[in-house]
């Protein structure tokens, strides 16, 4: 696994894109590899997260930081992946031109999908502009409560858009949310509890998909 681009995009805002981004980035780097993280949202919060892990492990963060403007990605992503293996892309809650940077430069552009048919919808403006720049893309369904209909309806549903998506999804639960503001992953945090299981088991299926 080297030099791999990973955008994680999606045009609801609340959907999870910061917490797959910072969770992915720290079971990569947990595998071995060297991992930075690119965050392109104003909104600053994987910003935030990387600033707690620094405080949290007294300035040894693991993984590379760095921040840029939409047309300032593909300059940082080049500089990056002179000394990373992996690089995951942070991007904010729209859908638009400042996107298509992140995206071109992508291996993998992976789709958080919370469990809501608002979700759903939100989701096919990013595989359209993923397609027309003949993207990978992985759909990943969050929130889920395993034994709620309405999860199984949003599942059902995603498999007709016009995607791949993975076969471990997300449940809802509170690590994922500790775990932003304490500068962690959840495979650090509770290496052994099902958030981590979740989190490994989409890292294999990303892997297998970057290797194809
Ligand atoms: N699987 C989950 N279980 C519990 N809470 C979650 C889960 N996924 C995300 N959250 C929480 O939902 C909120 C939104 O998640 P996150 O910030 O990752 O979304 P986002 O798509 O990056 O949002 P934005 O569009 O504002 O950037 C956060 O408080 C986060 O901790
Ligand atoms: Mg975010």
């Amino acid at each position: 696994m080297a030099g791999f681009t990973i955008t994680v995009a999606q045009q609801k805002g609340g959907s999870g894109k910061t917490t797959l981004a910072v969770n992915l980035a720290v079971e990569f780097w947990k595998r071995g590899h060297t991992v930075a993280v690119l965050d392109t949202d104003p909104q600053g919060s994987l910003g935030r997260w990387y600033m707690a892990r620094r405080e949290a492990m007294n300035g040894e963060a693991g993984l590379e930081f760095a921040t840029a403007s939409a047309w300032g990605v593909s300059y940082e992503l080049e500089k990056l992946l002179k000394h990373n293996e992996i690089v995951v892309v942070d991007t904010p809650p729209k859908v638009d031109s400042d996107l298509r940077p992140a995206m071109r430069a992508s291996d993998l552009v992976v789709v958080p999908v919370a469990v809501s048919q608002v979700d759903v919808w939100a989701t096919e403006s990013v595989l359209e502009m993923a397609q027309r720049e003949r993207r990978k893309t992985l759909l990943v369904l969050n929130r889920a409560a395993p034994r709620a209909k309405l999860t199984a309806d949003i599942s059902s549903r995603i498999q007709e858009l016009d995607s791949p998506a993975a076969e471990t999804m997300l449940n809802n639960r509170v690590i994922y949310a500790e775990v932003l503001g304490e500068g962690q992953g959840v495979v650090e945090k509770a290496a052994k509890g099902p958030a981590a299981v979740e989190i490994r088991t989409l890292c294999n299926e990303i892997a297998d998909v970057l290797n194809s």
